[in-house]
């Protein structure tokens, strides 16, 4: 069977629903806001039984917004977001297996029914063969992905095609399963841990280069947890890798660099993002405290001034001066600082 047919059949034929993984790699245990609690009970238990994610793709400020949902699975967070977006925004889910297609199908109507708006629809389609879909290039403000691209062969392909799609100043919000090293072959090819979301982990560093390469200069890591792999023969398959769960975010501006520049510029929140009035975190090392100058590097500045998150920060400087690498960012300064003393005949 090839891994496209592995994966259908394991999410489309053995699995009966998110009791039946063997390991917490697909299953989200991260705690949910209690904002979202009312919104997620409005979602069909038949969607939430079938849920197989591994993280909350819940992007903040996306009232009004065109949302895409890779690998959508029976849809439970198109639907939470749909009720986000609400009725002036939009929300497209896109799945390879038909079976769990059809549960997110049969459902669309009674979520339609329950908002009192009609703004979900699903397509049948291959995440690497975004180009194939109806649907144009620049014309989403998020994508958000649960748990899927792991199960993808060619990652370059779908992050390509997540690059097209994405306006300007969009993202790609994103949980997926990450390795601490990259995952031997006899680990890649057991059917049931690549089902399970495992053998098909990336290791994190490559992912970085994958991401640089399609366009995203500066990937932002939003949160993570270590997996267990519970299974005893899974586990003894596995020893010594370490598996995570972590949330990406990338964003589409074509301005961003590859390390951390510094300009001399800050940013202060203005503590107006709906159910953010306290803090407002980018990233796992940006929480912006309401009313605090906070010095940023220039990608920072501009995945805050160039996006939709503008109107809620006041900013300070702009790109006229370079200051360096900005300091404790991942990058330092590779040269000595104290003068060493040369011997005739060197310049
Ligand atoms: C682990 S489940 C996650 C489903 C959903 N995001 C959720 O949170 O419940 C992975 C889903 O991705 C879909 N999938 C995997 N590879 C795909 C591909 N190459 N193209 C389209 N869908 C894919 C599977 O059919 C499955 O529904």
């Amino acid at each position: 069977m090839s891994k496209v047919d592995i994966v259908k059949d394991y999410y489309g034929k053995q699995l009966g629903g998110s009791a039946d993984l063997k390991t917490s790699a697909c299953c989200d245990v991260s705690d949910l806001p209690e904002w979202l609690r009312p919104l997620l009970a409005r979602v069909h238990s038949e969607v939430r039984e079938r849920y197989y994610g591994c993280g909350m793709v819940v992007p903040p400020l996306i009232e009004g917004a065109r949302v895409l949902d890779l690998g959508c699975g029976s849809g439970r967070d198109s639907f939470l977001l749909a009720q986000l977006v609400g009725p002036e925004g939009s929300v497209v889910g896109v799945d390879m297996t038909d079976e769990q297609l059809a549960v997110a199908e049969a459902h669309r109507d009674h979520h339609a029914e329950k908002f009192g708006y009609a703004n979900v629809h699903f397509l049948k389609g291959y995440i690497e063969r975004l180009g194939d879909l109806p649907i144009e290039p620049a014309s989403f403000d998020v994508i958000v992905s649960n748990c899927v691209i792991n199960l993808s062969e060619d990652k370059g392909a779908v992050l390509d095609g997540v690059r097209r799609l994405l306006k300007s100043g969009g993202e790609f919000y994103f949980s997926d399963v990450y390795a601490d090293r990259r995952v031997p072959r006899e680990v890649r090819e057991d059917p049931v841990l690549y089902g399970e979301c495992l053998g098909g982990a990336l290791y994190w560093n490559d992912f970085r280069r994958l991401a640089q390469a399609s366009g995203f200069a500066d990937p932002r890591l939003v949160e993570d947890r270590p997996l267990s792999v519970n299974d005893p023969r899974l586990r003894s398959k596995t020893a010594g890798i370490g598996f995570h769960s972590a949330t990406y975010r990338l964003f589409a501006i074509d301005a961003l660099e590859d390390a951390c520049e510094d300009f001399g510029q800050a940013v202060a929140y203005k503590g107006t993002i709906p159910h953010h009035p306290h803090a407002f975190t980018l990233d796992k090392h940006h929480r912006f405290e309401t009313g605090r100058i906070f010095p940023v590097c220039g990608n920072s500045f501009r995945m805050l001034k160039e996006t939709r998150f503008a109107s809620h920060f006041d900013f300070v400087g702009d790109f006229g001066r370079h200051f360096g690498i900005f300091a404790g960012c991942g990058t330092d300064v590779p040269f000595d600082h104290e003068e060493k003393s040369v011997s005739a005949g060197c310049c």
